[in-house]
């Protein structure tokens, strides 16, 4: 066994979202086009007297370091079922927005769960390190295998996708954060009494993303919880439309916002948006990043 395990887990951007209605259990149905992207978290696991998290970086103050924090919870979930006394600490080196509808708290927790199997020496088979994933949460098994995938049921069921090229995006980084119950809450709300249609992959993305097409992708996201995130944070849309004229191909709300994504032509035009979306003020910080990006993987042991 290693004295400590370090693993890097990457963001991800829904580059398409479609939600059907609500289901009896509360969730909803997804047709849920998931890409990783390169701003990472890290997870070290360490040999301690008992469980604790610990977490640093610039958002850090915003991260719940007790049993709620779901890197503590993915290592519960792993030592119950092998009788394992869960005696790690987990520090969080965070990079990736909190709160922000980019995975950060499903990173973490699949960092968690692949650092912990590697300090315990357990070699959890791939298929049950995905299932303890999804009970975690909707999108932590994506989070494990990064890439780009299709995730349908609440978004854990997952078919990895072809991607055909580097695709260069900016991510603006609110002032605040959004619940994403809340969000899907306000989905329900906005369309109360109209028929929402069952959620379908469309056709064209995939293809775009198969073949590395900016241009074609940008033609095609979609983010159905966007009214929504919207509706609850109404200065989101200053955002966009800085982003539209600074030169973005396409802009969206990332997942339940609300970070924004712009998904641009190269490196170039993504420093000279988040340039313009800094200094427009509407956003706290804005992020260069490249995708697809790998899941999770251990970097240091
Ligand atoms: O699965 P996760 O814990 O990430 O989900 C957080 C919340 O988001 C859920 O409690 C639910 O309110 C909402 N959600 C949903 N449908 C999904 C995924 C999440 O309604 N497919």
């Amino acid at each position: 066994m290693s004295a400590s395990v370090t693993v890097r887990v990457p963001a991800k951007v829904n580059v398409q979202l479609a939600v059907g209605a609500a289901r009896p259990d509360g969730f909803h149905d997804l047709a849920n086009v998931f890409l990783a992207v390169g701003l990472y978290d890290e997870v070290t696991a360490t040999p301690a007297d008992e469980l604790s998290v610990t977490c640093a970086g610039p958002d850090a103050g915003q991260v719940p370091l007790d049993r709620t924090n779901l890197a503590a919870r993915a290592a519960l979930a792993l030592a119950a079922p092998h009788g394992i006394d869960p005696a790690v600490h987990l520090h969080i080196t965070k990079d990736i927005p909190v709160a922000g509808g980019m995975a950060g708290g499903s990173a973490d927790a699949a960092g968690a769960l692949v650092a912990c199997d590697a300090l315990w020496g357990l070699n959890t088979p791939r298929e049950e390190l995905l299932d303890i994933c999804a009970q975690l949460g909707s999108d932590v098994p994506f989070s494990l295998v990064g890439g780009a995938a299709l995730g349908t049921g609440r978004g854990e069921k997952l078919r990895p996708l072809d991607v055909g090229g580097t695709f260069h995006w900016v991510f603006a980084v609110a002032d605040g954060g959004l619940s994403t119950p809340a969000v899907y809450r306000e989905f329900d709300r906005l369309t109360e009494g109209t028929e929402v249609p069952e959620p379908v992959a469309s056709q064209e993305l995939l293809d775009a993303l198969a073949k590395g097409d900016a241009t074609a992708l940008a033609a095609t996201l979609s983010n159905d919880l966007q009214p929504a995130a919207l509706s609850l944070f109404p200065s989101l849309a200053d955002t966009l439309e800085t982003g539209r004229r600074a030169g973005a191909l396409a802009a969206l709300v990332s997942g339940s916002g609300p970070t924004t994504a712009f998904l641009v032509r190269d490196a170039e035009s993504a420093t000279g948006v988040a340039r313009s979306l800094l200094a427009s003020g509407t956003c706290r910080t804005a992020r260069t990043a490249v995708s697809p990006a790998p899941g999770a993987t251990v970097v240091r042991a």
